[in-house]
């Protein structure tokens, strides 16, 4: 028996990888993690699976279905929203299993900021102007923030924010980031990225409080920074006609001979 672990993507069924719709397709057991993960992607549960939404359970309940579906000896799919490495809560859940013996595997999924970026359209880094995307949120009723991770600190440097869980503080965001960024600086905001109902509105820190209008439907991201909506940027050297590297070699005396 194993409790295999599956990032459902951030929305669209079909958003999936071929892995995670395999597992849950053979899996007579599913605990899946409320309203972010859509009935399509349940819909590769096979007959008569047991299909439990854990969002109203504890982690303690959560362990006990596990535990009752390892004393069963049947495989469990276990689905979180976008990919499991960020917001997940699969940390906590794979220190149990640890200690409890049970073994579990772990598949990726698209995550939410990736579903968003598509939607836009947007290379979230390019040449000049951008090279580093940070993955962050503002603190949380359950969740403080470590020291530290304050979104001016990220903002310091200039990198292009996906904000998380954090919609319904917009205000505060927007004064947080405005001194570092400046008040034209590109906003785009994503709901339901992937969704049927997936809205966008693009903005600058200036402009974002009046473009949303009080929109308070929470699944949704906030991207800052200078790439997006970027046309004047520099194109990558790695394309260019006259950089010689190891799958291109150039000239009459390449950096890379042995590759020619
Ligand atoms: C608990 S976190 C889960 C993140 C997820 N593990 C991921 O990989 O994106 C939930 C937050 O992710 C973002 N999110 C998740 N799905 C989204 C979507 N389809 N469109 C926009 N934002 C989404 C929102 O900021 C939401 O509040």
């Amino acid at each position: 028996m194993t409790v295999h672990f599956i990032g459902a993507g951030p929305g669209a069924p079909d958003l999936l990888t071929l892995r995670g719709r395999d597992l849950i397709a053979a899996c007579p057991v599913c605990l899946y993690a409320g309203s972010l993960v859509p009935e399509g992607v349940l819909a590769h549960c096979p007959p008569g699976a047991r299909i439990v939404n854990t969002a109203p359970l504890s982690l303690d309940e959560i362990i006990a279905e596990i535990v009752a579906a390892h004393v069963e000896g049947k495989d469990v799919a276990r689905l979180h929203s976008g990919d499991l490495s960020i917001w997940s809560a699969m940390g906590e859940q794979l220190r149990r299993l640890r200690a409890l013996g049970i073994p579990f595997t772990v598949t990726p999924g698209v995550p939410s900021f990736s579903a968003a970026a598509a939607a836009l359209e947007a290379e979230l880094t390019l040449p000049g102007l951008a090279q580093t995307v940070v993955l962050t949120r503002t603190p949380g009723r359950a969740s403080a923030m470590p020291e530290g991770e304050r979104l001016a600190a990220f903002a310091a440097t200039g990198a292009v924010l996906a904000i998380h869980l954090s919609i319904h503080l917009l205000d505060q965001v927007i004064a947080e980031l405005t001194p570092h960024y400046g008040a034209d600086c590109p906003v785009a905001i994503v709901w339901r990225a992937s969704w049927p109902e997936q809205r966008i509105v693009r903005a600058t820190l200036a402009t974002l409080d009046a473009a949303v209008g009080g929109e308070m439907e929470r699944t949704a991201l906030i991207l800052v920074g200078k790439t997006l909506g970027a046309a004047d940027f520099d194109d990558s050297r790695l394309y260019a006609a006259d950089y010689d590297r190891r799958y291109r070699p150039v000239g009459a005396e390449p950096r890379f001979p042995e590759a020619s």
